[in-house]
C-alpha cells in the first residue's frame, strides 16, 4: 500500500510524459517548449483528441466548430439562478456544466471545450454587476475568452500569453483532477461526467488551488526586503510556501518556465506591473533558498502556480477566477484521457486493505 499511490502506475497513456527528474513535459510527442513556442489552444486541443473521438479534424477547422459552440452555449447563461449566481466562479462554472448534456462523441466534447470558455468570464463579469458579453466566434478562443472578460479586444500580446498559458497547462500526466476524470469514464459515464468531477479535484490548495493564494504571499510580503524573515515565519507556523514544490518533480517545474516566457512580451509592452515582477523574482529567489536550508533531503523547486499567479494577474482575471481558467485550459486534457480510459474499456477498481476493529462475538 502507498500513502497518495506514490509511483503507482495506474494507466498507459500516449498523451503526455512527465519527467520529474530531469524537468521535462512531453505532450503527444511535442516537448513542452516546441509546443508553447508554436501551438495555439486550438491546436493543441487538436493534438491531444486525435484519434479520441469519432471525428478526424485539424486545428483549422476546430477554431470555427469551437467559435460557433460558444455562441450557441451562450444562451444557457439565462439559466442562471442566484443562488448559483453567489458560487465562486469555478464552482458557478461547475454548475452551469452540470446542465449540459452527458456524452462521449465529438459534440460531447466540444460543448465542453466551449463551456467553461463562456461560463468563467459571464460569471465574473455578473459576480461584478456588469452584463456578461456576448461571443464572438470569429475570434481564437483565447482572445475571446479576454474579450468576454473585459468587454475590449485584447492585444496580440494578451492574446499570445492567454494562449501560451492553455498550452502548459492542458495536459500533465496522471494528476488528482486527470485521475478523477479517467475513475468517472472508466465507469461508462460520459464526458461531462468525468469534466465535472476533474472540476471538482481542483477544489482544494494542493492541486489547481494554489495561483490565487501565491498573489496573497506576494501582497502580504510587499517589499523584496521583507521575504526571507516573512517566508521563515510561514515556515515556522507550518504552512507551505504556495507555488513551491511538486509531487513529481525534483528539479524546477518546466511550466513555470514557460509561463515566465510568456509574461516578457506582456513586460515590454508595459501591459503589466512591472514592481510585480520584481517582487516575485525576489520572493522567487528567497524562498528556494530558506526551503533548500528548511528541506535538506526534500528538493523542492518552484512549480507551474507560482507564475500562472502573475500572468493570470496580468490578463485582468480577478484572483477568484483563476481555478476556473486553469479547468478552462485542463478540460482538453481531461476530455483526451477520459476517452483514452472509456476506450481501454476497464473499470477502475482497486483494493484496500481493512485497519479497523475486527467484529464483536454477540
Ligand atoms: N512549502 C513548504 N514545505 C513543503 C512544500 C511547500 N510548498 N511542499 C512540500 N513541502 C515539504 C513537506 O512539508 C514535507 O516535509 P516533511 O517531510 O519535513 O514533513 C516534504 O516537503 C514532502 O512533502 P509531501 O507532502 O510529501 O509532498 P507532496 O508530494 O505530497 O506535495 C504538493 C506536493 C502538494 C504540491 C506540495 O509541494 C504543496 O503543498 N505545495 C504547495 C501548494 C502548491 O503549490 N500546489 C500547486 C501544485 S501544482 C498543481 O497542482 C497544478
Amino acid at each position: 500500500m502507498k500513502n497518495g499511490l506514490e509511483d503507482v502506475i495506474a494507466a498507459e497513456t500516449q498523451l503526455s510524459d512527465v519527467d520529474g527528474e530531469a524537468g521535462r513535459l512531453v505532450i503527444r510527442g511535442v516537448s513542452l517548449d516546441e509546443l508553447v513556442s508554436t501551438a495555439t489552444h486550438e491546436r493543441t486541443a487538436a493534438l491531444l483528441l486525435d484519434g479520441l473521438t469519432e471525428r478526424h479534424f485539424g486545428p483549422a477547422e476546430l477554431g470555427p466548430w469551437l467559435g460557433e459552440t460558444r455562441e450557441r452555449l451562450f444562451a444557457h447563461l439565462a439559466t442562471l439562478d442566484s443562488v448559483v449566481l453567489g458560487l465562486p466562479p469555478v464552482d458557478a462554472m461547475r454548475a452551469l456544466i452540470a446542465r449540459l448534456p452527458d456524452g462521449d462523441d465529438f459534440e460531447a466534447a466540444l460543448r465542453l471545450l466551449a463551456a467553461p470558455a463562456i461560463f468563467l468570464p459571464a460569471m465574473v463579469r455578473l459576480q461584478a454587476g456588469k452584463k456578461p458579453v456576448m461571443p464572438d466566434g470569429s475570434l481564437s478562443q483565447a482572445a475571446d475568452i479576454l474579450r468576454m472578460l473585459t468587454g475590449e479586444l485584447p492585444s496580440t500580446e494578451q492574446t499570445a500569453a492567454l494562449d501560451a498559458y492553455l498550452v502548459t497547462i492542458s495536459d500533465h500526466g496522471l494528476n488528482a483532477s486527470t485521475f478523477a476524470a479517467r475513475v468517472i469514464a472508466s465507469t461508462g459515464a460520459g464526458l461531462t461526467s468525468s469534466v465535472l468531477a476533474a472540476i471538482s479535484a481542483l477544489k482544494g490548495p494542493l492541486h489547481g488551488g494554489a495561483p490565487g493564494p501565491v498573489l496573497d504571499m506576494l501582497e502580504a510580503i510587499g517589499t523584496a526586503a521583507n521575504a526571507r524573515e516573512w517566508l521563515s515565519q510561514a515556515l515556522d507556523r507550518g504552512d507551505r510556501l504556495m507555488g513551491f514544490g511538486h509531487r513529481i518533480y525534483r528539479v524546477r517545474d518546466p511550466r513555470a518556465d514557460a509561463l515566465k516566457q510568456a509574461l516578457r512580451p506582456l513586460i515590454s509592452a508595459a501591459q503589466v506591473d512591472r514592481e510585480r515582477i520584481v517582487l516575485a523574482e525576489a520572493v522567487e529567489h528567497a524562498a528556494l533558498a530558506i526551503l533548500r536550508e528548511r528541506k535538506p533531503n526534500r528538493p523542492l523547486d518552484v512549480n507551474v502556480e507560482f507564475y500562472t499567479a502573475l500572468l493570470l494577474d496580468a490578463l485582468g482575471f480577478p484572483r477568484e477566477s483563476f481555478t476556473g481558467v486553469f479547468a478552462i485550459g485542463r478540460t482538453v486534457g481531461w476530455i483526451a484521457h477520459a476517452r483514452e480510459q472509456a476506450l481501454e474499456g476497464r473499470l477502475i477498481r482497486p483494493r484496500s486493505v481493512y485497519v479497523g476493529p475486527l467484529p464483536q462475538a454477540a
